[in-house]
């Protein structure tokens, strides 16, 4: 794979040293073609490019976050953010048996405030000792029979560390409570097997590791579990027979498109389709391999000029994310955006996030800019 060639497909790299996929992924120039490709059709079509292009474009959205799960067609709904389609799936739950609900307090906070409004339910968070995992006999002990699910991530936000999804299920079906998974910092640049892992919901988004851009996320619900699932919030993509415009009538989509709400934002439909072929096209696995080599190269050249890391040290334990402990985060992250690096920080640590378009060169002008801005705490 000539992975310099990639670099042309995003225009940012022109002018900035572009680290921060975790947050948000560069533009690339098949994402803007297809912001284009859909005002064209808007303009040239109007109403009728629903049914000759954009439900087409749904279901071929549906189908490419299908194979990079591993999981089907019909297992997959999209929604506009992970909070939607969080609140969709945590509806339909019975919290009368089970009113606990197990997390980390790793987790991105949206996953955990889905249930931080629900008087009916008490969370339980599970500590990490050192602010970069939390092992899964932890997770184990939190749980009893009055747990509905443990919700956590695939890989953590702040640290980069992966999560074994298998073992979180594994857990969680032990006490018959259901394992869901936010992958959002996951999906594209680890490889995923969600029946392979007995994941029973996985929640997961565009804008970073797929490449796509805001306003589009997507749920994973496992067929068995979907078509018991009965959501209490509702709109017509979830109606079985949405296009028979019966307002008396609601039939549950006989899969996890039952968690679908109102009309999709077709601009960010076009361009996660884009984004996702890039990643296709590429392929997971090498992906993977890309993103390991640059985040071990970034870690050696840190380590190195003496920076104290929160990512794991094992290359399998860590993904795309390089946490670096800081004295005055927000402080770095301002010079460093004067100097054209584009990285972010969430509490004491800066975050670093090499993808595939990155090369050596990017890591070594960041870690050399870091050194003038911010020397290491010792
Ligand atoms: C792990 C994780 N979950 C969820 C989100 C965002 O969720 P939402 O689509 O609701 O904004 C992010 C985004 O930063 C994230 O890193």
């Amino acid at each position: 794979m000539d992975w310099s060639a990639w670099r042309d497909e995003f225009p940012t790299f022109r002018t900035a040293t572009y680290l921060n996929t975790c947050s948000l992924a560069p533009l690339s120039l098949r994402v803007r073609a297809a912001h284009e490709r859909f005002l064209d059709e808007w303009e040239a079509l109007g109403a009728s490019a629903w049914y000759e292009l954009w439900i087409g474009a749904l279901d071929a959205l549906r189908g490419k976050v299908a194979r990079v799960l591993g999981a089907r067609s019909d297992e997959i709904a999209l929604a506009p953010s992970v909070s939607v389609a969080l609140s969709a799936v945590a509806s339909a739950l019975d919290y009368a048996e089970r009113p606990r609900v197990v997390l980390s307090d790793l987790e991105f906070p949206t996953l955990s405030y889905q249930w931080a409004v629900k008087p009916a339910v008490t969370r339980v968070f599970v500590a990490s000792e050192d602010g970069i995992r939390v092992p899964v006999d932890r997770f184990e002990s939190a749980m009893d029979d009055r747990t509905a699910v443990v919700a956590t991530s695939h890989v953590y936000y702040t640290s980069g560390a992966v999560q074994d999804i298998r073992s979180i299920a594994k857990v969680a079906h032990a006490h018959w409570a259901l394992a869901l998974i936010d992958a959002y910092q996951a999906t594209g640049q680890l490889p995923t097997d969600v029946h392979a892992g007995d994941v029973d919901v996985l929640v997961t988004g565009g804008l970073k590791w797929l490449l796509g851009g805001t306003g589009i996320a997507f749920l994973y619900v496992r067929s068995s579990l979907a078509k018991e699932l009965r959501p209490t919030i509702a709109g017509w993509f979830g109606n079985a027979r949405m296009f028979d415009f019966d307002a008396k009538v609601f039939e549950f989509h006989e899969g996890a498109r039952r968690f679908e709400l109102g009309t999709t934002a077709n601009a960010a439909v076009y361009a996660a389709n884009a984004g996702l072929d890039i990643v296709l096209e590429i392929g997971v696995d090498r992906l993977r391999e890309r993103t390991s080599e640059l985040v071990t190269d970034v870690i050696e050249r840190l380590s190195d000029a003496g920076y104290s890391l929160k990512t794991p040290d094992s290359p399998t334990e860590r993904a795309g994310i390089v946490a670096i402990h800081l004295r005055d985060p927000p402080k770095v992250v301002k010079a460093l955006t004067s100097r054209k690096f584009v990285v972010d920080y969430r509490h004491d640590r800066l975050r670093v996030s090499p993808y595939f378009y990155n090369n050596a060169d990017d890591n070594e002008r960041f870690v050399e800019a870091l050194r003038t801005i911010a020397p290491p705490v010792r």
